[in-house]
């Protein structure tokens, strides 16, 4: 008999960053991570299995994928339910830019995770819903819950000790994310052939490796705390730091775009003025700033100042099933 099932899932934006894997097709990290869950950018996806074709059909915002993205989901859905599965109609649709470093595979899993385990009766423990997730994508792990929330490195082999752990609910602070959209096509090189390029040739990569574990104990102390200085400060070093691994690798990995330069010092002069406002980036040119919601309209108009768009964004809720 066929089943449908349907779940959504927000992007996440890392404070302190994933870059580098410690097992490549397990997509185990090289180094724990935190992040934030944003609300109103989703992913929504729905799953029907015994699709009447020998091959999955996969929808993303109505065009059909081929080839390895199709694959990849393919595999993912192998993983979830078994090889032997029937053939199953995935379709899906981003409300934000797709593949523009705004987070849309970590969404996209997390959705995926969500509705394959349902449509296939499976049990929807969020933990090991993120076990799966991580395994389509690093970062989903983390958009299984809403807030804030930390993915640890773990150790074992198998990665059963690598998955997402809330840290802090939804209110625990009345944050927001500016998103300042400088570009939105896709990016020029993808996170897992950027990562392992990383690991492969960059003479800094050991550094950033050996100093993220601090950074992460930094990160979470001060988000508990809701000390907004310390902990904008925390993500900007992680952020600058992973860049700086990311421009060391041969050939180069360069997101930035001339107004991803702008858009940094307009948000450095707000601080200089003393708002508490902090820039930070992943794997394509636009710029997340992380400010307290009072003071979004003071960070839009900064940013809309360089002649970039800004889109304030709250923090989100868990992923759920429709
Ligand atoms: C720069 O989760 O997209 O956004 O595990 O290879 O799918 P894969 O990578 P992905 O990498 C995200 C990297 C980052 C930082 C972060 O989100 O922590």
């Amino acid at each position: 008999m066929s089943r449908t099932a349907r779940a959504q899932a927000h992007p996440n934006i890392a404070l302190i960053k994933y870059w580098g894997k410690r097992d490549i097709p397990l997509n185990l990290p090289a180094v724990s991570s935190l992040s934030v869950t944003l609300d109103s950018f989703m992913t929504d996806t729905t799953v029907t299995t015994e699709h009447a074709d020998e091959h999955d059909l996969i929808v993303i915002n109505g065009s059909p994928l081929t080839d390895r993205p199709a694959a990849r989901v393919s595999r993912f859905l192998d993983l979830v339910a078994s090889p032997d599965r029937p053939r199953c109609r995935v379709e899906s649709h981003n409300n934000f830019p797709t593949a523009a470093g705004l987070a849309s595979s970590a969404s996209a899993f997390g959705a995926l995770a969500l509705a394959t385990c349902a449509a296939f009766d499976q049990d929807l423990d969020p933990t090991r819903l993120s076990l799966l997730a991580r395994q389509g994508s690093g970062s989903a792990c983390r958009s299984l819950w809403g807030g804030w929330v930390r993915w640890d490195r773990g150790s074992a082999a198998d990665g059963r000790d690598s998955h997402g752990i809330p840290v802090a609910p939804r209110d625990h602070w009345d944050l927001s994310v500016v998103v300042a959209m400088v570009g939105s096509g896709p990016k020029p090189i993808g996170s897992t052939a950027g990562m392992v390029r990383t690991q492969e040739t960059c003479p800094l990569y050991p550094g950033w490796v050996s100093s993220a574990e601090a950074d992460v104990a930094e990160g979470q102390a001060a988000l508990l705390a809701r000390d907004l200085d310390r902990l904008g400060a925390a993500m900007e070093r992680s952020t600058y730091k992973m860049h700086a691994t990311m421009i060391a690798t041969w050939p180069p990995i360069r997101y930035w775009r001339p107004n991803t330069v702008a858009v940094l010092e307009a948000i450095e002069a707000l601080r200089a003025g003393g708002l508490s406002a902090w820039s930070t980036m992943d794997a394509g040119p636009n710029v997340k700033v992380l400010c307290r919601t009072a003071d979004v309209p003071r960070v839009v108009e900064a940013i809309e100042r360089t002649g970039v768009a800004a889109r304030p964004l709250g923090v989100g809720g868990d992923a759920r099933l429709v």
